[in-house]
This record gives C-alpha cells, structure tokens and sequence, in this order.
C-alpha cells in the first residue's frame, strides 16, 4: 500500500486542530487549540464565537502540525477536513482553509465525516500499537457533546460502511454532562469535572432511573428495526433540576457560582472545596446512571447484533467510569472492548487524518465545490 502523509483539519465545535499521520497508522504531529476559555463563561459553545475562534487559530494552528511533523505544505500527499456534523459556520472554516491550501498546492482534497472520525481515533491508535486485526462486525459507540450513536460497521474495500442501530432521541450524553454542571455551577465543559468529583460522593445517595424508551413492537425483529437501542437523556436532566428545587439547593448553588467567579482560573481544587457532601453524591449518582444506561444499551446491541469487537469512543469515552465499566461488562461477555488514548477521546485531527486514507486509497477527492453539512449522516 501506498505511504501518504495526510494533513488532517478539524473544526466542527470549539477545537481548532490539525495533525499529520502517516498512512493511516502513525501521528507524526497533533495539535488542538482549544477555546475552552473562550466559551467557559457561557457555560456551553457560542456558534458566532467558535467561528471567530477558528478564524483566528487555523493559521498557526496547520503550521504548527506541519512543523512538529517535519512537513510542509509540499510535502504532504493531501488534505483532509471534517465536513460534518457540526457548526455551519464553525465547519466552514477548517473547509474553506483546506480547500484554498489543495486549490494553491494542488494535492488531493478528502472530506470527512466528524463520526468516522471519532471511530477512527480508535483504530489509529491500535495501528500505532501494532494491532492491525480487528474482527468484524464492529459495534462503535460515539458518544460525545453532539452525539449518542450506536453503529454497526462492516469493512468494505480499504474502508468502513455503518448502520446506524440507535442514536439519542433528545440530548447527547455529553451534553448531559455539560447541563448538570451548568445547573449546579461546576464550569464548562462538565465532563471532565463530573467524572473527578464523582470519585468523592456516593453514586447510590439519588436513585436516578435510566430513562426507558417505549417501543411500539413486543416482537424481537421488530423492536430491533424500531429502534430499542435508542437512547434519552433530557429525563435525567429534568430529575437533577427538580431535585436541585425540591431539596432546595439553589442557595447552595448560587453560593458556589460567586465563589468560583471570584477565583481567575478556578481548578478542579476549587470546585471539590465548594462542594458539599450532598451535591457530591448527588453528582456521582447522576454519572453513575449514565454510566449505566450507555454501557447497558450498548452492551445489550453487541449481544443482540453478535458483534465481534466493541469500540467507544468521543468525548465522553474519556471518562473513568464509563471506562471500567465497559471493561467489566464487555469482558463478561468476551468482548473485546477498545477506547482512543484520553486526547484522542475529545476532538482533534488526528483522527480526521487517518479516516481519509482509506479515501485516499481508493482516490475517494472532494470536487472543489463541496460544503458544509451540519447535520451530515454516516453511512
Ligand atoms: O468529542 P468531543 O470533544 O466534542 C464533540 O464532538 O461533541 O466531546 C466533548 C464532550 C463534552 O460534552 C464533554 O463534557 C464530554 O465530551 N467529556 C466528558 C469527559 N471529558 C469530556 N464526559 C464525561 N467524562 C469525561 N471525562
Ligand atoms: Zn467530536
């Protein structure tokens, strides 16, 4: 097979980042900037600002994954960019900046989708480390701030095709997160807060249930076509907030929001001293019923498809629970689980750059005219 370096562009949400890899199988530079700091005090991502953000970035942000990788704009065999899903105007960016640097250089230009993207931090990562046999059927949990997918992927030549057998019917999983710890004034994003502070409350303290999903069908066939492996999250959120009112903690929450206010950089420190015992178990049994329903759906998928390999990954794959908890049930099943390293669990693209080599193999190029699709579907 063909060696190629492939520059790799990500701008769907609120990362600027660029990254070369070698023939699908090696990073040889990754770099993200991230515009934590600039969407924080919102507590979630502001569109307008993201583009912004990614205007300002893109530049040094490609030059810099050039010049870790010992690259240049010549050098490399083409150039891959994330069309979606994500922010319109936040994609148009990284497409903009890929398709003017393939028009000027005349290299090869390869549109990515984010969700193949995330699938392929997985698979990169286990190339990297030498394992390049992976069983098929792949059941791939994508679980992220945008997203709660559960795919069924096949190979087909050099690449992937998907079925899509669940998805979220309301809010990501992330996103979850990210609202709770809006909600009890622990900083943007909540995820990685969540999951530290969870390590100090009690994850039973709160019976928060998995949200149940109705299905018309009782017939197996049937239920499988429609959809049991859809998840729902706004339930979860709707019983924090009306916790947080029953149990009369708004005081307390809004004592913690001045607190860290006044602090310039508040660190995790900070926010587990502003934490009383209560919000603490009230935090680790909200993680722990996510945890719950995202390993128990996925892990009722791989038995009902009779999947060979299990892959999660996104944002959330990041965290520790979800993790362990996978470990334990994807082993009891003997199931061979897979995660991306934890900075490739977040956005970047690293991963953009390994799902377009099977593209480039098989001369897959995006005509110069091709757009955005926020809302673009994998298939
Ligand atoms: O994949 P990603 O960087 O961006 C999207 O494509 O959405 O995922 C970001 C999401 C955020 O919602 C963030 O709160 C969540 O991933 N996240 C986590 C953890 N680290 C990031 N959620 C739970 N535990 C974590 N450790
Ligand atoms: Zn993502």
């Amino acid at each position: 097979m063909a060696e190629a370096y492939i520059l790799g562009i990500e701008s769907s949400c609120d990362e600027t980042a660029a990254a070369v890899v070698r023939s699908g199988e090696k990073i040889v530079s990754n770099v993200v900037f991230s515009q934590i700091a600039t969407h924080q005090p919102y507590g979630g991502v502001v569109p307008e600002l993201a583009s912004r953000e990614h205007l300002r970035a893109i530049v040094p942000v490609v030059r810099k994954a050039l010049a870790d990788a010992g690259q240049t704009y010549q050098s490399v065999d083409a150039i891959a960019v994330t069309q979606g899903p994500g922010l319109a105007g936040a994609l148009l960016v990284g497409i903009s900046f890929a398709k003017a640097l393939a028009f000027a250089l005349e290299k090869p230009l390869i549109a990515v989708n984010h969700l193949e993207g995330h699938i392929h931090a997985v698979l990169l990562e286990e190339r990297q480390k030498g394992n390049h046999g992976v069983d098929f059927p792949v059941l791939a949990l994508v679980v992220s701030g945008g997203h709660t997918h559960l795919y069924l992927a096949r190979e087909e030549g050099p690449g992937w095709v998907y079925e899509n057998i669940g998805h979220t019917r309301d809010d990501a999983a992330g996103e979850a997160f990210d609202k709770v710890a809006k909600l009890l004034a622990l900083g943007y994003p909540g995820g990685p807060i969540v999951d530290k502070l969870s390590l100090h409350g009690n994850p039973k303290a709160v019976n928060f249930t998995a949200p149940q999903i109705k299905h018309r069908d009782r017939n197996e066939t049937a239920q499988i076509k429609g959809r049991r492996f859809d998840f729902s999250y706004s339930g979860i959120k709707t019983a924090m907030l009306r916790y947080v009112e029953t149990h009369n903690l708004k005081s307390t929450i809004e004592a913690r929001r001045q607190a860290i206010a006044k602090i310039s950089e508040p660190k995790f420190e900070d926010y587990l001293s502003q934490c009383d015992p209560q919000t603490l178990d009230l935090v680790a049994s909200f993680q722990r019923a996510m945890v719950e329903d995202l390993v128990g759906r996925t892990l009722a998928a791989a038995e009902a498809y009779d999947v060979a390999t299990l892959f999660v990954t996104g944002g959330v794959a990041a965290n520790n629970e979800l993790r362990q908890r996978f470990e334990q049930g994807a082993a009891m099943q003997g199931l061979p689980v897979f995660f991306p390293s934890r900075p490739l669990s977040t956005d970047n693209a690293a991963m953009i750059a390994a799902a377009a080599y099977p593209k480039f193999l098989v001369r897959d190029f995006a005509p110069m005219d091709f757009s955005a699709e926020a809302g673009l579907v994998l298939r």
